[in-house]
């Protein structure tokens, strides 16, 4: 949700979790389950509503999902409980104070319709002022409430116009809604009067539909219902869809019928649970070798050639391709920076990395022989997808590496890769970053292979050393304990500073990143070599500072490089973290405390270097008191620009 007041200038922009449900059953435990399940899309407030006997019953609260668990059973209102019919929202806002009034579900002033929203709607100032004109009062500041009153006065409408109750009335009450309505929405509505169906409409914001048994599912992504079912629908842009016991209804704004594609999910509820962790990041970094594997799985062929058969892309395009443009945010931005060395190194085409949010604005060259690739753990990351579409419309191929089925990026390009590291529930990227980095490697040595540049046994020889990083990572996070009590033992510190070269560089971000988001620390990741041109001032007495060791085995020098640098920080006072390969001895000297990591080819190396600082960054957070898996001010999902 997002409110926009013209005329005070205040923006408030929000990405939220989704849930609706019809069927048989009680629909309020299945709307909070699932709504346990997104609540790492938006944490600031929780609501649902449910159809029961004529009603529509409400129940909002700010704060996590636990006070409105906490308010529902001091309430104890048998109608909501029993209810067929229900809708459930968690919002996330980045301006405002989230509050009880602003909450989702928002009434229509009749108490007709309940509206639950995710996104932008851009007209709100005018459409309030419309509705306030024929005497709507409003009960919040929220765009969202315009969608509830303009929907019950359509729907009253067609009623008027001699339409029957039933669930097409709601469904075109929904059409003609948004036509009114600018901006990014997904919608969910449910009407007293149609107690059996759930609407809800989708532009530019995540929505999928879940296929059950006498019972259907609406939710911002799957692990919200897979529980229930695993069939699932991905729809198009602009579509309306209406779910009913009997089934399922999708049409486009005009009310054309239209069609969505079925998915079945190869992953089950147990994925979505903790499993005996404390925090979702600690389950998901130990499923990194899993992670790993299920990616490489079915894309490498017994002569050890890498195999795509899913990438829509024939092999003359990946050679016509002159140029690579390699765009994401975050994490997924880390993984690019990495991408770029390899596909550099082994394929010997240019390739960029650019910030998504940035790069549109600096009107970047791209044309037909341009190949885009596209990072998104998500696949609903506004800026990556807004980036996307300013290449597909300067024509370049679009490929997306992402890791949900039936998310938009992949759905908009036009090939896709996807990682196989199941749901990541956690806000903090683990399992999302490395299974990308897989991703990367297997298309540079793809377009290595199909362009030519690399020998076949020379890609065999890399992709042997991929099949074997989940044995040897399951090594390493059997040995994590020592990376642990440093992390408790760091939780007082006020900075910590990141460097490492080449690949290295890209891992000092991500673990800087991770440290900021985790535990609200001042944390900077840099190439080491840049830190005497300036950031090596920060360095104080104690300051601690990571430093990433390339391999001894790759370019001496390089890593030669970075010895230079810790002795650099060191001399100034700095307390140095080291990691480095096994058997490279010379480097203890200049550690006061040695990370040791399996020895990997040195473009692999971020698949081993990346996990301690993960580890690091979890027991830091954990022992400064943070909610690991639900850092302050974050989403999952970033789905506004
Ligand atoms: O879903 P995406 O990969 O597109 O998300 C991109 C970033 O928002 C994401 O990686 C973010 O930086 C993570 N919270 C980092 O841990």
């Amino acid at each position: 949700m997002r409110m926009t007041d013209e005329r005070s200038s205040v923006r408030v922009t929000a990405m939220c979790g989704i849930v609706g449900y019809v069927g048989g059953r009680p629909a309020l435990s299945i709307v909070l389950d699932g709504l346990r399940r997104l609540e790492y899309r938006g944490y600031d407030s929780a609501g649902v509503a449910v159809v029961e006997d004529g009603t529509v019953l409400t129940q909002k609260k700010a704060g996590k999902l636990a006070n409105l668990e906490k308010a529902l059973a001091e309430a104890a209102d048998p109608g909501i409980a029993a209810g067929p019919t229900g809708i459930g929202h968690t919002r996330w806002a980045t301006h405002g104070g989230p509050t009880d009034r602003n909450a989702h579900p928002h009434v229509s002033q009749d108490g007709n319709v309940a509206v639950i929203h995710n996104g932008i709607i851009e007209n709100f100032s005018r459409l309030r002022a419309e509705l306030e004109a024929t005497g709507v009062e409003f009960a919040s500041d929220t765009d969202t409430e315009c969608a509830a009153h303009l929907l019950a006065g359509e729907v009253r409408a067609l009623r008027e116009s001699g339409l029957a109750d039933g669930p097409e009335l709601l469904a075109e009450g929904m059409r003609r809604t948004v036509r009114r309505l600018e901006g990014a929405f997904t919608l969910l509505a449910i009407d007293v009067r149609v107690p059996d169906a759930v609407v809800a409409a989708r532009r530019n914001s995540p929505l999928v539909v879940g296929r059950g048994n006498g019972e259907n599912f609406l939710a911002s992504d799957v692990s919200a219902f897979i529980e229930y079912t695993r069939d699932a629908i991905e729809l198009g842009q602009d579509q309306v869809v209406l779910i009913t016991p009997a089934g399922i209804e999708i049409t486009g704004f005009d009310g054309s019928p239209q069609e969505g594609k079925e998915f079945h999910i190869d992953w089950d509820a147990s994925a979505a649970e903790k499993g005996g962790y404390d925090y979702f990041m600690l389950k998901e970094i130990a499923e990194q070798p899993q992670a790993i594997a299920d990616t490489l799985l079915g894309r490498l062929s017994d002569r050890g050639e890498i195999v795509l058969d899913e990438v829509r892309l024939t092999d003359q395009d990946l050679r016509d391709v002159d140029k690579i443009f390699i765009i994401a945010c975050g994490t997924s931005y880390n993984a690019g920076m990495v991408a770029k060395y390899a596909i550099e190194h082994w394929v010997r085409l240019p390739c960029e990395v650019e910030l998504a949010s940035e790069f549109r604005y600096r009107d970047p060259i791209l044309d037909r022989s341009t190949l885009v690739i596209v990072i998104s753990q998500s696949g609903e990351t506004m800026d990556t997808l807004m980036a996307l579409r300013h290449a597909k419309e300067q024509k370049a191929r679009v490929l997306a590496i992402c890791n949900t089925n039936g998310s938009t990026i992949p759905r908009e390009s036009d090939a896709v890769l996807y990682t196989h590291g199941g749901p990541e529930i956690a806000v903090a990227s683990t399992k999302a970053f490395l299974t990308q980095l897989v991703a990367c490697y297997l298309i540079g040595l793809h377009l290595a292979q199909v362009r030519g540049v690399m020998y076949a046994d020379e890609v065999a020889a890399v992709v042997e050393k991929l099949q074997s990083t989940p044995d040897s990572l399951r090594g390493l996070l059997d040995s994590m304990e020592d990376v642990r009590a440093l992390g408790r033992d760091l939780k007082t510190a006020s900075t910590v500073l990141f460097i490492g070269r080449h690949v290295g560089y890209p891992v000092a971000l991500e673990g800087a990143l991770k440290l900021k988001e985790l535990a609200y620390m001042h944390a900077e990741g840099f190439a080491a070599g840049e830190l005497k041109h300036g950031p090596i001032a920060l360095i104080d007495q104690g300051t601690p500072v990571v430093c990433v060791v390339p391999s001894p085995a790759g370019r001496g020098v390089m890593r030669d490089k970075v010895v230079s640098n810790i002795q650099e920080v060191r001399a100034r006072g700095a307390r140095t973290i080291v990691i480095a390969e096994e058997g490279d001895d010379d480097v203890a000297a200049f550690a006061d405390h040695l990370i040791r990591v399996p020895a990997t080819p040195t473009l692999l190396a971020p698949l081993m270097t990346t996990v301690p600082l993960q580890i690091l960054a979890c027991e830091i957070a954990s022992a400064r008191g943070h909610d690991v898996d639900q850092p302050r001010n974050l989403a999952k999902s970033v789905t506004v620009e």
